[in-house]
């Protein structure tokens, strides 16, 4: 039994006893790389080779965003039609030791999840190959039963005290896109009533600091710097510290702002009514403004594995959900 929620910056795989998280990022592999040969334990390197023909060796996670190019994963709309999504269930789920047959329960965006559900499923139970990770023996990853449940809906699975029978809402901050879900609790059963998604998420929040980088600097910023200058706020370029604090915190507060705005506008009226509004998804905790922006808000414990926490109890029958 395992639950993996790939997301668009990271995907998070959870088995009842472990964790796996890995940026969700897949390069070709290179024989004698940099990154490879200075890799200190970080990322992985998969063989996977396919029952219905074919072996690829790839660079995953920390291993291919270093070795850069052509690496970063697709911002298409539909991501779990990117070959990369299979590439990383399998390697997860290699990582996370799951048996051969294993249940497997996956996230679908609430705006896809009607029309794509079906074929998902389909496609991840064909899915059947040998995968090798980091140079060790082939192992056999199938799945006998997938189970795709709404993205969202999962984190609130992991809720054990929603108001009886009132209207709540669950917001999951990802990457690239923001999902809302509307719930009720009735019979000690969550209810999924509506959702959607924007597109809007913690990726505008780096173009920003971007955008402020090259107007600064004359030069764009590489995708795995980013990272660094949001976290740090200082950077060292050519040879001088350069302090981007305050336009980080911009940043962040304008990007939060903008999430909240849209989806409180995808809600209308309904949105004053909500009891609670649970908030989920990495991107909570780099937005911490959006606490004041939600009324009743409340951040789920370790938001950005809510998901896949509550697709694992979906995959034990243990969820209190329909
Ligand atoms: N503790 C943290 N502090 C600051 N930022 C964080 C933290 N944890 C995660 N993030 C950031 O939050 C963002 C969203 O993370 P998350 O894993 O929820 O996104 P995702 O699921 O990959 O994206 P999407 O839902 O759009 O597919 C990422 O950019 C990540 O770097
Ligand atoms: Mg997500």
């Amino acid at each position: 039994m395992i639950a993996i929620d790939v997301g668009y910056s990271h995907t998070k795989a959870i088995s009842p006893d472990r964790r796996v998280l890995i940026p969700s990022v897949v390069a070709p592999h290179r024989e004698l790389s940099l990154a490879e040969l200075s890799r200190n334990g970080y990322g992985h390197i998969a063989e996977i080779h396919k029952l219905s023909g074919g072996t690829k060796k790839c660079f995953i996670g920390e291993l291919a965003l270093r070795e850069g190019q052509g690496a970063t994963f697709t911002l298409d709309r539909e991501k779990y039609k990117h070959p990369n999504h299979h590439i990383l269930i399998l390697a997860a789920a290699r990582l996370l030791e799951a048996r051969q047959g294993a249940t497997l329960v996956v996230g679908l965006p609430v705006a896809y999840y009607r029309l794509q559900k079906e074929e998902l499923r389909r496609e991840l139970e064909a899915l059947h190959a040998e995968v090798s990770i980091d140079g060790g023996p082939y192992t056999r990853v199938s799945f006998g039963k997938v189970v795709v449940y709404p993205q969202g809906a999962g984190a609130l699975l992991t809720v054990s005290d929603i108001p009886d029978n009132k209207l709540v809402c669950l917001v999951d901050v990802g990457y690239k896109t923001t999902d809302y879900v509307l719930a009720r609790m009735v019979d000690n059963l969550v209810r999924p009533e509506s959702g959607g998604s924007v597109e809007y998420g913690i990726f505008q929040m780096h173009e920003a600091v971007n955008s402020v980088f090259e107007s600064t600097t004359g030069t764009p910023l590489d995708v795995g710097l980013t990272n660094a200058v949001v976290e740090q706020g200082k950077i060292t370029f050519r040879g001088k510290e350069l302090d981007l604090t305050a336009a980080v915190e911009e940043a962040r507060v304008n990007t939060a702002r903008a999430i909240a705005d849209r989806v409180l506008a995808a809600l209308g009226q309904k949105g004053d009514f909500m009891a609670k509004f649970y908030l989920a998804g990495g991107g909570v905790k780099a937005l911490p403004k959006l606490m004041e922006m939600f009324p009743a808000a409340e951040v789920l414990p370790n938001p950005q594995w809510a998901n896949a926490k509550g697709f694992l109890r979906v995959g034990t029958g243990t969820a209190k959900g329909a």
